[in-house]
């Protein structure tokens, strides 16, 4: 039996329209789910949409439509842009769905059985856009007298009666998981900050709030609905069939990595395995989380008006070429600043040049000279088994930089054998060879085929369509383009197809 791996992203608010930021997260979480499937794996992974709160109340009264109605439209078009993204979801869940609401009131319930929820009174600081409680301690004056939070959004006075979760009695538990799992949050960075927020001490968090009814009711509490990230967390256990632990996908839990960005791995990395804790479940294995994107160096947002919108980017660059450059660009759990003049370096250097050239350069030499026949192995020189030992070594080093979300380091380690192979190809000049020795050009171009082809499957998570073209075009049969297979040799003498060409370059289009 297969190894399951559960993978999930945020669940998206739909207060607005999807932007690059939201795209980025699902895609990083699809080209791991891709990698986890090729490498074997019986994958779960799940997106979706956070659909209650205040701020969604808000936008849909805003818009003045009613807030199913005006969620069901986001939630539509936030699934849309996970379909022109390639991302490859199990499960597509919505918070308002009835199986969520009734998961959620079971986890409310366990948590009540345990002991760790009582009722009193909340008031203090509420940012709304944040959908988070925060203490006066944090938040910055404004010369006009406000305050904000953190994040620079803005903060209200709450004054209500509210159930609270007994998150002070968590601190040693979870301090414990920070250091018996290290691997849990990830990156490192994240992880200090967050052990020393967890040891400067922990409030109570309120978890029900009584002035809106925009949520999941609590049980048998009239009034009171379910603090919005209490019940978004959840969409975690429902997607597994929560409560049903008898039922076929209950094997899926604990995720196995949850991805998340760097704003909200308070919430993932504090209060959902408190909550879990308490209700006596087990806990995700990791928490990892992205850095944002700014737009030419500024901070996207809607009043700036310098939001992009991810389906624009994949429709002037093309899909793969957008996947390929968010994951190569910037270190996952880094800020990165996104241009058009850095996207098109990354498509012409890396892809046009290295990659597109190597494959055009080795497909049509085997059309012209081998009538498109790929050529037997061997004898190999040193030179060549330089390049086969390299190539041959990529699979582990990728997938340890897979398993660690180090993205664009595992492209680094694909790229040093794209160049290694130029390199080659220069050196041997098979062209040359046509003329001179014609068994050893075979040897040659079967060296780089075998080179790319190790590549191009490994490549496939990050640029699935692209990808797909180029196996074709080598002859690997799609039954055969997972990483075992690649094991076994190509057999030898088969016809490959008319070679075409995968990457061109970008050339800004005459104004
Ligand atoms: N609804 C919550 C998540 C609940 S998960 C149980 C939420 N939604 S969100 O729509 O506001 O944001 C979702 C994700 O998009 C966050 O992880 C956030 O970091 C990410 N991004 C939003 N803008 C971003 C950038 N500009 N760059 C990169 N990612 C950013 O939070």
């Amino acid at each position: 039996m297969k190894t399951k791996f559960y993978a999930t992203t945020p669940i998206y608010y739909v207060n607005g329209a999807p932007h690059i930021g939201h795209a980025y997260t699902s895609i990083a979480a699809d080209v791991m789910a891709r990698f986890k499937r090729l490498d074997g794996y019986d994958v779960r992974f799940l997106t979706g949409t956070d659909e209650h709160g205040q701020k969604v109340e808000k936008a849909a009264h805003d818009a003045g439509v009613d807030p199913q109605t005006f969620t069901d439209q986001i939630s539509a078009d936030f699934k849309a842009m996970a379909d022109a993204m390639g991302v490859s979801y199990d499960d597509y869940i919505r918070t308002t769905e009835p199986r969520h609401k009734a998961s959620t009131a079971e986890l409310w319930k366990r948590i009540e059985a345990s002991g760790d929820i009582y009722l009193g009174h909340y008031e203090g600081w509420y940012a709304v856009r944040d959908e988070a409680f925060h203490d006066e301690s944090e938040l910055t004056r404004r010369p006009d007298g406000s305050f904000v939070a953190p994040s620079g959004a803005p903060v209200e006075w709450v004054r209500e009666p509210s159930y609270f979760f007994r998150l002070s009695a968590f601190q040693d538990r979870l301090l414990k998981l920070y250091n018996n799992q290290p691997e849990f949050i990830a990156p490192s960075s994240r992880r200090s900050e967050v052990i020393s927020f967890v040891k400067g001490g922990l409030r109570d968090l309120s978890i029900s709030r009584t002035t809106f009814n925009w949520g999941i009711p609590v049980p048998d509490a009239p009034g009171h609905v379910m603090y919005v990230w209490l019940d978004a967390l959840n969409n975690y256990l429902t997607a597994c069939g929560f409560p049903d632990e008898t039922g076929p996908l209950w094997r899926y839990w604990p995720a196995d990595v949850h991805f998340v960005g760097k704003d909200i791995i308070r919430f993932h990395a504090v209060y959902w395995p408190a909550f879990l804790m308490a209700a006596g479940l087990s806990l995700p294995r990791r928490v990892s989380s992205n850095g944002w994107w700014l737009m030419d160096g500024e901070k996207m947002s809607k009043s700036l008006g310098n939001v992009v919108e991810p389906r624009k980017l994949a429709e002037i660059f093309g899909l793969d070429q957008l996947r390929y450059f968010l994951l190569r660009e910037k270190p996952f759990g880094a800020d990165g600043s996104l241009s058009h003049a850095a996207i098109i370096s990354r498509i012409n250097v890396d892809l046009a040049n290295d990659l597109g050239n190597l494959s055009q350069r080795l497909l049509s030499l085997i059309a012209r000279n081998r009538g498109g026949v790929l050529p037997a192995r061997g004898p190999w020189t040193e030179d060549d088994t330089g390049l086969l030992t390299a190539a041959d070594a990529l699979p582990d080093l990728v997938r340890a930089n897979m398993d660690r979300q180090t993205f664009h380091e595992g492209l680094e380690e694909i790229w040093k054998v794209i160049r290694a192979a130029n390199g080659y190809i220069d050196r041997q000049a098979p062209w040359a060879l046509n003329k001179t020795d014609k068994t050893r050009m075979g040897a040659v171009l079967r060296v780089l085929a075998d080179t790319l082809r190790v590549v191009a499957t490994l490549l496939q998570p990050v640029m699935p369509g692209s990808m797909a073209r180029m196996l074709d075009q080598l002859g690997v049969p799609p039954d055969a383009r997972d990483f075992a297979a690649l094991t076994t040799p190509l057999a030898d003498e088969i016809t490959l197809p008319p070679p075409q060409g995968v990457f061109p370059r970008y050339v800004e289009p005459a104004a």
